[in-house]
């Protein structure tokens, strides 16, 4: 089936959907494959299936999961669509049904009681807990997928969860919890949860904001959450009337909030900052009372949610917060000038004091989606390694995969999808996390062009 996409920088070139679901065993691969990689990489990214029907923001596009196992002998690799009930209603149809951000429109009320008011495409992030995946796009809830890629079905909770849920939850590598948030344009604005190891959902509060934003992530230390509630606030008259749906109101200020990991809304503290925006956090941790946030932060709502030009032009830089509730303070200051996002830790390492910081760098950030390298920081000599993929080709998030034989911090690789601009060749390149200024130790040559997607995750077999 081929379909005719309208001329949008989102889905053209590297950006362009692939139209195809494919298993591909015995890949090629260029150097070694690390003896200890045992598991499967997984990239999740918006991949329409049908042409939209209005202006299109990659925000919008059907999830497609990209996977490449490792499973001893040769790597496969398989993708698969997230088979959203909204997806499913418009194969049905054969066309698209549904209106996206940048021009929202209201779908039938039969395609509503079909595939829902706005469809879970579950096009962001890719995370496993309690023996589940999870595809999540932050308006709406999980959904589960199969160690396959099958869809099985969106995810509740037992009836519990209300609302949504974010792209990035944070998992807790010593007790197995999984604490995330959903964020609302309609009261409550905020809702805070934890599931338990077991996956069930065991506490769920609301929380007061002033206005309703747009929280794309938050941190998590052993006692703590931290939020920050940054004035990117939804404008519902502005969408209805076809204009754009973000507005960033300096006016109303930016706070950082810090309550217990079980509280509610009266434990909560708020700091005032200056105005910023933080897109993903790398993590965040407890140290002699005192809260540490690690960081890349925007000063301003970042390119991507202005939906009428989606296009990136500051860099964000690391920063690092050091809040001291006692004293009621907050310090902050920048910690390098190498713009960069997608931050990531060592997961093993979550809500635990983290030497290593991961980073991608972009040559220009003309462009929000689009990454050429990676910088490893060490915060304990305040040193930094960086390597630079080749100048045609483009990579995204670096996931990072500990070495089960390892003993430190950063005895693991870090894996991501590179594509060459001139022939639309992609590999997964396989860095050294301990040597990252080497470059891959292995590239894994894959039989198709994965587009540029958003995040990558590494399930440890
Ligand atoms: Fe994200």
């Amino acid at each position: 089936m081929t379909v005719t996409m309208p001329p949008s920088p989102f889905l053209t070139g590297l950006m362009a959907p692939v139209t195809d679901e494919r298993d591909d065993r015995d890949l090629a691969v260029t150097g070694k494959v690390p003896e200890g990689l045992h598991g499967m990489f997984v990239r999740n990214g918006p991949n329409p299936q049908f042409a939209p029907a209005g202006a299109y923001h990659p925000f919008d596009g059907d999830g497609m999961v990209h996977a490449v196992y490792f499973e001893g002998g040769a790597p496969r690799y398989r993708n698969r669509w997230v088979e959203s009930r909204g997806l499913l209603a418009e194969r049905a149809r054969g066309h698209a049904l549904y209106g996206g951000l940048a021009e929202f429109t209201l779908p039938d009320p039969e395609v509503v009681a079909e595939g829902g008011l706005i469809k879970n495409t579950g096009n962001t992030h890719t995370v496993r807990h309690a023996d589940r995946i999870l595809a999540l796009m932050e308006a709406c809830p999980p959904t589960v997928l199969d160690r396959d890629l099958a869809t099985i079905g969106e995810c509740d909770f037992d009836g519990r969860l209300v609302g949504s849920f974010t792209a990035h939850p944070k998992i807790d590598p010593v007790t197995g919890e999984m604490l995330f948030f959903g964020y609302s344009p309609i009261p409550p604005y905020l809702r805070y949860h934890v599931v338990d190891a077991s996956g069930a959902l065991v506490h769920s509060v609301d929380l007061d904001l002033p206005n309703p934003i747009m929280m794309h992530d938050f941190a998590v230390t052993r006692d703590h959450v931290v939020f920050l509630d940054s004035p990117a606030i939804f404008d519902a008259a502005s969408m209805m009337s076809g204009g754009p749906m973000m507005r960033w109101a300096p006016e109303e200020g930016t706070r950082l909030g810090v309550m217990p990991r079980r509280g509610d809304g009266e434990s909560i503290r708020w700091f005032d900052l200056d105005n910023q925006y933080v897109v993903h956090f790398f993590n965040a941790w407890e140290d002699d009372g005192r809260i540490e946030v690690r960081a890349p932060r925007f000063t301003t709502m970042p390119g991507g949610f202005q939906f009428d030009d989606p296009t990136g032009k500051e860099a964000p830089m690391p920063w690092a917060w050091s809040v001291d509730p006692a004293a009621g303070t907050v310090a902050a200051e920048q910690t390098d000038d190498r713009g960069g996002e997608f931050p990531r830790v060592n997961d093993d390492l979550a809500m635990q004091k983290t030497r290593y910081l991961y980073n991608c760098m972009a040559r220009t950030w003309e462009f929000e989606f689009e990454f050429h390298g990676i910088v490893k920081y060490d915060t304990e000599t305040g040193g930094a390694t960086e390597f630079f993929y080749a100048d045609s080709e483009v990579s995204g998030e670096h996931a990072f995969a500990p070495d089960p034989n390892g003993t430190a911090e950063d005895d693991g690789w870090l894996l991501t999808f590179v594509t060459d601009r001139a022939t639309e060749r992609t590999d997964l390149a396989i860095i050294d996390a301990r040597n990252v200024a080497a470059g891959p130790v292995a590239r894994v040559h894959i039989p198709r062009r994965v587009p540029i997607g958003f995040h990558a995750n590494w399930f440890a077999e």
